[in-house]
């Protein structure tokens, strides 16, 4: 890029020249005809912000609480998958840059850096573990335990990917990792998604969750991994108020408002459709985040108003390590502060704690259809 970038779309068009063209579709793609993709951005939009004037903002405070650690504002790294695809670096860089950023970063279980790797690359940095439930529980387990071991604040586990979603440039490509790369949580190559395996004419990924990933996981496991932990647990790909009530009965920590960045099944809710009536019915009882199409400061302070605590960010972050590695990263996650500071002060708001609802209404052509 010979211009500095000023927009987060900026960092994708770099990240589409520069990615091999089965990384980048990797990395962008959604679900089937990708309705509820294009949705999750444009969703933002039906939304609109409602701002008080004369209220002296010249000091603007982003800080924010989650699960119980402080954090410099509201945004905080989504899990995706195999980052060393976007730059040599990967996980290393961004859990670098969220640190100087003051912000926490979710690890996925399929990273190609380890827990242990991305813990000592960045001492005293926050960090969580996204956490698939294997068939093979003890390995399950051990995850948890090796995430407590290395200091991770808080297990994010998936509940929306029984199966992988079907994306079609993935089936089309046969995605798999490149040979040089492993998810290196994993010993096995069964495990590791080695290429060295054969994954046949499909989509890799979806061969490889279709045998490792265990497709009976019911409310009951929710439980089994409270038990097994002491670390705050998130459920994370929550999209009724049904299931978050449900989540609550089971004694979740948070809920994290998620269709998977529009990759498990198309034609779902835009996901900050669905926050207001999911934080209603969680009624304080555990924390509420949100991530899918978060890519605007105004994003931001639409979902804090509807109730979420902080939102998360998935593929704005491959976007800046393909960019310039950790360098990136920060760039993308200082221009969502400075974003959202100017959003946040524009609405007549100081803190975090006074962003409320009356911030944001239906824009009053769609909040006639609902
Ligand atoms: C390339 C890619 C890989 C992902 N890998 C995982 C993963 O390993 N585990 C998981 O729970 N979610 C994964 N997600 C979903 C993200 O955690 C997050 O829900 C989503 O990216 C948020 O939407 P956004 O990309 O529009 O910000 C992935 C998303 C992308 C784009």
């Amino acid at each position: 890029m010979t211009e500095k970038p000023v927009c987060l779309n900026d960092f994708e068009e770099h990240a589409k020249r520069i990615l091999p063209k089965a990384v980048y579709d990797y990395y962008r793609s959604g679900a089937d005809e990708q309705q509820t993709l294009a949705d999750n951005v444009a969703a933002f939009s039906r939304w609109r912000l409602y701002p008080r004037v004369l209220r002296d903002v010249s000091q603007i405070d982003l800080s924010v609480s989650v699960l119980g650690q402080r954090i410099s504002m509201p945004v905080c790294v989504a899990a995706t998958a195999m980052q060393r695809m976007a730059h040599p670096d990967g996980e290393t860089a961004t859990v670098r840059a969220c640190r100087s950023a003051g912000t926490g970063m979710m690890l996925s279980s399929w990273a190609t850096s380890s827990i242990e790797e991305v813990a000592e690359s960045a001492p005293n940095s926050l960090r969580w573990l996204q956490l698939y439930i294997y068939k093979d529980r003890e390995l399950t387990k051990s995850l948890v335990l090796r995430a407590e071991r290395a200091g991770y604040k808080g297990i994010f586990v998936t509940v929306d990917t029984p199966y992988l979603g079907k994306r079609q440039n993935d089936v089309r490509n046969r995605f798999m990792l490149p040979s040089h790369l492993r998810m290196a949580n994993f010993e096995s190559p069964d495990l590791s998604f080695s290429s060295k395996n054969g994954y046949g004419e499909d989509s890799g990924l979806a061969v490889y969750v279709a045998k490792a990933i265990d497709p009976t996981l019911k409310w009951e496991d929710i439980a089994w991994l409270k038990k097994l932990t002491k670390l705050p647990v998130v459920v994370k790909g929550i999209l009724r108020a049904d299931d978050a009530q449900e989540a609550v009965k089971y004694g979740v920590d948070g809920i994290l408002v998620s269709n998977h960045g529009a990759r498990q099944l198309d034609c779902v809710p835009a996901t900050i459709d669905v926050l207001q009536e999911i934080v209603e019915a969680v009624e304080g009882r555990a924390e509420v985040f949100l991530d899918g199409g978060v890519r605007k400061g105004t994003d931001i302070m639409k979902a804090l108003a509807l109730g979420a605590k902080a939102v998360f960010v998935g593929r704005p972050v491959l976007w800046g390590l393909a960019y310039q590695g950790e360098n990136g990263v920060n760039e993308v996650l200082e221009l969502l502060r400075q974003e959202l500071s100017l959003a946040v002060a524009l609405t007549g708001c100081r803190t975090v704690n006074e962003i409320d609802k009356s911030i944001v209404r239906k824009f009053p052509s769609f909040a006639s259809r609902i």
